[in-house]
């Protein structure tokens, strides 16, 4: 391992600490923990036992009020939505536009501005596609980050190799923050794309967004965000970050999968070539001459997720009911009652910085991932263990994997019990 390991264990906390958490764990007075556990059917094992689901960033477990909107959207309210003439279907279009709005807002952004993707991975293939094509040259520079998921490095390096565009690499600060300092030294006015992650899926470090917004700027460049661990955690307002496209997936923010949102200024989708053709996605069709539809349309080919965007929209109406703000505050709760416990662990390393969004990524000395992962499992504790998609930054934190507890609306100070419990007993088989 390298020498990012950003917290290290704290050997005098070591033995006896585990059994005697419950207690140790400290008071969270001053935070009104939440209790929305109930809410989501999925937290229940096959027997019928508590499970202590720690995988929020790959994917959040759906509450009842989502499951219910989808299968009323696939049951009584079922129908075609944009071309049908009769009223179920016009319901339908409502429905779907409605949520459009609402994915929007959700953002600070507008209904025009805003496209229904597959998720975060489409809308950033989308831009750097379309917009990426059309105004890249060779010579040309994309600023990306050493901590970018691979769904933000690699549409940029295929339009690169298809440009001549070419890719510099923003590093990161000893506790795993973009460096914007040397960013900022990086940035030239040959720079026309910085695009970085919002929020890391691995580290949970939240970017200064409005700072690197200023910063690509200055030089000429757009900024795009890869809202997807964000969105979920932190109240997003693009007016204020003043980026330039915003991407996010709904199945993390405990909607469906297979729909997302991609927002971008006015002024950019309008001047961007579709990137796929089909229905929906036009104006007028002859075998001379095709015209297109005006975004968002313009980028919606073909019948959308219907019932996806209709769970979203519910997805948005169940956070924000409970409060984005109020969400963050209980995981960073149990964020920091998950690193004081860890942090009496022998030989486990956490990185990334102290004010995490959520996301724990950690290493016990001499035990891979995997293993952890599978142990904990047994306990019925649900955890990640790999890369993460996020090869470059395991390369820079010299390990092949990481396991990463990541948490969501549903978790308890349970949930950090059985994990450091389990902990416990790895260390116990692995000596
Ligand atoms: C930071 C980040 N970006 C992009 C993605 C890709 O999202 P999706 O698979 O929903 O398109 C993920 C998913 O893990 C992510 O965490």
């Amino acid at each position: 391992m390298s020498d990012h390991m950003l917290t290290s264990a704290h050997p005098e906390l070591v033995e006896g600490s585990v059994k005697g958490l419950r207690q140790a764990l400290p008071e969270r007075d001053g935070v009104q923990l939440l209790n929305h556990r109930a809410d989501f059917p999925g937290l229940v094992t096959a027997n019928g036992d508590p499970w202590h689901y720690l995988d929020t960033a790959a994917t959040a477990q759906k509450p009842h009020a989502v499951i219910d909107a989808i299968a009323r959207a696939y049951g009584r309210d079922y129908a075609t939505v944009h071309r049908g003439v009769y009223a179920r279907s016009a319901d339908m279009t409502r429905a779907y536009e409605d949520a459009r709005r609402k994915a929007a807002a959700f953002i600070g952004g507008r209904e025009d501005e805003t496209v229904f993707t597959r998720g975060a991975t489409e809308g950033i293939n989308l831009v750097a596609h379309s917009w990426g094509i059309t105004n890249l040259k060779p010579g040309d520079r994309i600023m990306l980050s050493q901590l970018e998921h691979h769904s933000n490095i690699v549409p940029w390096q295929l339009v690169a190799e298809r440009t001549g565009a070419v890719i510099d690499v923003a590093p990161l600060t000893y506790d795993g923050q973009i460096d914007l300092d040397v960013m900022a030294a990086m940035l030239t006015a040959r720079h026309k794309m910085v695009a970085l992650a919002h929020v890391s899926n691995v580290l949970g470090s939240v970017l200064d967004a409005r700072r690197a917004a200023d910063l690509a700027h200055n030089v000429g460049a757009l900024l795009l965000l890869d809202g997807c661990q964000a969105v979920p955690r932190l109240a997003v307002d693009i007016a204020a970050l003043d980026c330039d496209f915003y991407v996010y997936s709904a199945h993390k923010l405990y909607g469906p999968t297979g729909i997302g949102v991609l927002w971008g200024r006015a002024g950019l989708l309008d001047a961007m070539p579709p990137w796929q053709g089909g229905g929906a996605m036009i104006d007028r069709v002859t075998f001379a001459r095709t015209t297109y539809a005006p975004p968002p349309q313009r980028f919606e080919a073909g019948t959308p997720h219907i019932a996806g965007a209709v769970g979203l929209a519910a997805a948005i109406d169940y956070v924000t009911g409970i409060g984005v703000e109020a969400i963050h505050a209980h995981e960073t709760e149990l964020v920091e009652a998950a690193q004081e416990a860890l942090a009496g662990i022998n030989a486990l390393t956490v990185f990334g910085p102290r004010a995490s969004a959520g996301i724990l990524s950690f290493a016990l000395e001499g035990v891979h991932p995997h293993d952890i992962g599978t142990i904990l499992d047994e306990g019925n504790v649900a955890i990640r263990a790999g890369h993460h998609c996020a090869q470059p930054l395991m390369d820079h934190l010299g390990v092949p994997a990481t396991a990463r507890a990541s948490f969501g609306v549903y978790n308890t100070l349970d949930d950090v019990d059985a994990l450091v419990r389990g902990l416990d007993r790895v260390r116990r088989i692995f000596g």
